[in-house]
């Protein structure tokens, strides 16, 4: 596999006016554990960390994140948006729709996405999204780490009918891998494209979600600060948040929730 060029990557941001300062790790304990080190240690925003592969890579939950070395994106950014804090959660939201517009514009795929911060194919997961909050200096900072299976063939047992790549979605024999480096390209591009719309016209984002949900009209079940809840996924609201349907027919709206999952 060819391992992704940071200098190909940097150039082509500055050209773009991108506002990303790139580096790729050969291997890391986990991307974002490095660069919140590295936020800590005075980095600026806009660091974005790749590693070919992660030692000890984490999900959301405290769940370990498997990836394949070479064959996956493992990266992480660091952000210290200007816009309120309050509206820094929109971040993940965004994030998600760039990440699937960017496979959208790259291959023949249209990955949905699974609220709060999954993307799907033929309703297994091909990426997560894992944000959290680092204090520098008394200011507050964001690191944003993404997981996204590109070249990926082989998943560990248990989750196997749960991750897929893009490589296989593409199912294409022809096709030995993917160019990590042009969709790394395009996803940074999208990133920053979408971050923008941070603070205006948050509603037109939101459709955009809505057209590409995968939870919407499924039952599900979900746990909400250790209370399972379950219900019919009906629709987001403008913040994106999730708005259910629960069996008694009144209406709760979820702004975030955990093990998130389809129950029939
Ligand atoms: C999830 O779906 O649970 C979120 C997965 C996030 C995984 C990425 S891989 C890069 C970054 N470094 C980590 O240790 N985790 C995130």
């Amino acid at each position: 596999m060819r391992r992704l060029d940071a200098e190909a990557l940097q150039e082509a941001c500055v050209e773009e006016a991108l506002p990303w300062r790139v580096q790729v790790l050969d291997e890391v304990g986990s991307t974002s554990d490095a660069l919140r080190d590295a936020a800590l240690a005075g980095a600026a925003p806009g660091l974005v960390l790749f590693a070919e592969s992660q030692t000890a890579g984490r999900g959301r939950r405290e769940n370990r994140w498997t990836s394949s070395k070479g064959k996956d994106f493992m990266f992480s950014v660091l952000l210290r948006p200007a816009a309120p804090a309050v509206l820094w959660p929109r971040l993940t939201t965004l994030a998600a729709l760039a990440l699937a517009r960017a496979v959208e514009m790259e291959l023949p795929l249209k990955p949905q996405i699974k609220w709060p911060n999954d993307l799907y194919l033929n309703d297994r997961k091909i990426c997560g999204l894992l944000a959290e909050a680092v204090t520098v200096n008394g200011e507050l900072a964001l690191v944003l780490g993404v997981g996204m299976n590109v070249n990926n063939r082989e998943f560990p047992y248990e989750l196997t009918g749960v991750a897929t790549s893009l490589l296989l979605e593409l199912n294409a024999p022809s096709v030995s891998a993917l160019d990590r480096q042009s969709l790394a390209l395009t996803i940074l591009k999208l990133l920053h494209k979408q971050f923008q719309r941070m603070d205006h016209g948050f509603h037109e984002v939101i459709a955009e979600v809505r057209a590409r949900s995968w939870l919407l009209g499924r039952q599900i079940r979900a746990t909400v600060d250790g209370r399972e809840v379950f219900g019919r996924a009906l629709d987001l609201n403008a913040e994106g948040h999730l708005v259910i349907v629960l069996p008694d027919g009144s209406l709760t709206t979820l702004s975030s929730a955990e093990g998130v999952r389809q129950v029939i």
